[in-house]
């Protein structure tokens, strides 16, 4: 009887593969980056065929480093960074491009296009997201207008879509060799293309977007059993999850109950409540979505405040603008000074998203004068990700109808005191005691077969 269960977790920055224990202890892992690339302002891709070399890479390196191998497991999952889109030839496995990432805003000229007959809401109430260049129905939309051949591949059923889950599970399960082509709703939730209430592709939503139904995955539950893996390391384990990750972290903090909510600090920080077995439309600016299924029980859902700049600022400071070496050194940089000087940084790379969905708006730093320094710029940004946590906050208590008096919290960034110091320091929190913070890694949770 196999004791073990793998992870793939496949994020914006990195891969992972976590075995666990039947106690959900973790008992091995290993985690690669992968490369980040920025043709153009406002771009950002992933190559698709290194985001699975490098999981091939992981997989083996955890099951090696603790003397495993895929017979002892009893089932895999995936849980990955959620709307990036990758379209690829399904006879040879290429992708006909980069896979456009979830924060990626080149599809703006899409959103205006679709809002100007109707808003930004107009499909909302269908698919519980604004117009936004954040979803993969539009950045599928944009491949197909942009790629030489995608449409009519698309069209014939020769080139297939996926968010990386699908394509890390037909890769998996075969590639070109009989792959299976499914999402789960969680993922399938953040296209823009599926009704909230049926969970199936919506035919008004193909036509606005002009998306052909053949290169759709088969949406399926968050656990079941998909296929057997047919790839090394892991040939023969069952494939028998599938969560988009915020809703992983969801399942991971055991947030089963209608009210219970959690918040996710990493590239973006993503705050979601569990609202039951029925969505809930909002009224100020979060997203309704998919939170997870279990087998053949009834969807639950979730309301959604996302962020998509937060931990994501602090690697652009040590990154773009050098001031550290590694994430962790902002923490003593920005207590090397009492406040922030007045100086304030916006960060909307990618434009705002929860509770503003503005596309054009962009980063900005204030408050300069000739006594601010890198310390005060860094004691602003991580001031940045309590502020915009504060918006989230407050429209889910809108939206709700429930005062959050205590967050479950995970993600690289909980490790930093002074940013939750300044989060319990928001008038939401008491004090740094209501905020629950556990550095717990995103894990889902799967019925075994
Ligand atoms: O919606 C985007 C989100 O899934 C990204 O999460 O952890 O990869 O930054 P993460």
């Amino acid at each position: 009887m196999s004791k073990y269960v793998g992870a793939i977790d496949q994020g914006t920055t990195s891969t992972r593969f976590i075995v666990f224990d039947k106690q959900a202890n973790i008992v091995s892992i290993a985690q690669k980056e992968h490369e980040q690339i920025y043709p153009k302002p406002g771009w950002v891709e992933h190559n698709p065929l290194e985001i699975l070399t490098n999981s091939n890479e992981v997989i083996g390196a955890a099951l090696a480093r603790a003397n495993l191998s895929a017979s002892d497991l009893a089932a895999v999952g995936i849980t990955n960074q959620r709307e990036t889109t990758v379209l690829w030839d399904r006879h040879t496995g290429k992708p006909l491009c980069n896979a456009l990432v979830w924060m990626d805003t080149r599809t703006d000229q899409l959103v205006q296009r679709f809002a100007r007959d109707g808003g930004q809401g107009r499909f909302r109430s269908k698919t519980g997201l604004p117009l936004a260049t954040y979803f993969s129905g539009l950045k599928l939309l944009w491949i197909l207008e942009n790629v030489e051949g995608a449409r009519r591949q698309a069209e014939k059923g020769d080139a297939l879509f996926g968010n990386i889950n699908t394509w890390m599970a037909w890769n998996l399960t075969g590639g070109p060799d009989g792959g299976v082509h499914v999402t789960d709703v969680s993922n399938a939730s953040r296209t823009m293309l599926m009704d909230l209430q049926t969970c199936a592709w919506d035919k008004d939503m193909l036509d606005q977007f002009h998306i052909p139904e053949a290169c759709l995955p088969k949406i399926v539950p968050s656990s079941a059993p998909y296929g057997e893996i047919k790839t090394a390391p892991l040939r023969g384990t069952p494939l028998a999850g599938m969560l988009g990750d915020q809703q992983a972290a969801l399942v991971g903090q055991t947030c089963f109950a209608p009210g219970e909510a959690k918040n996710t600090y990493g590239t973006g920080s993503f705050l979601l409540m569990n609202t039951g077995t029925e969505p809930v439309q909002s009224n100020a600016g979060l997203l309704t979505t998919l939170a997870y299924q279990f087998g053949d029980e009834k969807p639950r859902y979730a309301l959604e405040g996302a962020i998509a700049i937060t931990g994501a600022l602090v690697q652009w400071l040590r990154d773009n603008l050098h001031f550290f070496d590694v994430a962790g050194q902002i923490e003593p940089l920005a207590r090397s000074v009492p406040d922030n000087g007045d100086v304030y940084v916006v960060p909307a790379f990618s434009g705002l998203y929860a509770p503003y969905w503005k596309d054009d708006a962009r980063g900005v730093i204030a408050g300069l004068t000739r006594f601010a320094n890198k310390a005060h710029i860094a004691r602003a940004a991580l001031e940045s990700t309590a502020y915009q946590v504060r918006d989230v906050v407050e429209a889910m208590e809108i939206d709700s109808g429930i005062p959050l008096s205590s967050l479950r919290t995970d993600g690289g960034m909980v490790v930093n005191e002074l940013l939750m110091q300044c989060l319990s320091g928001q008038k939401c929190w008491q004090n740094l005691w209501d905020v629950l913070y556990c550095w717990h890694l995103e894990r889902a949770v799967w019925r075994l077969p």
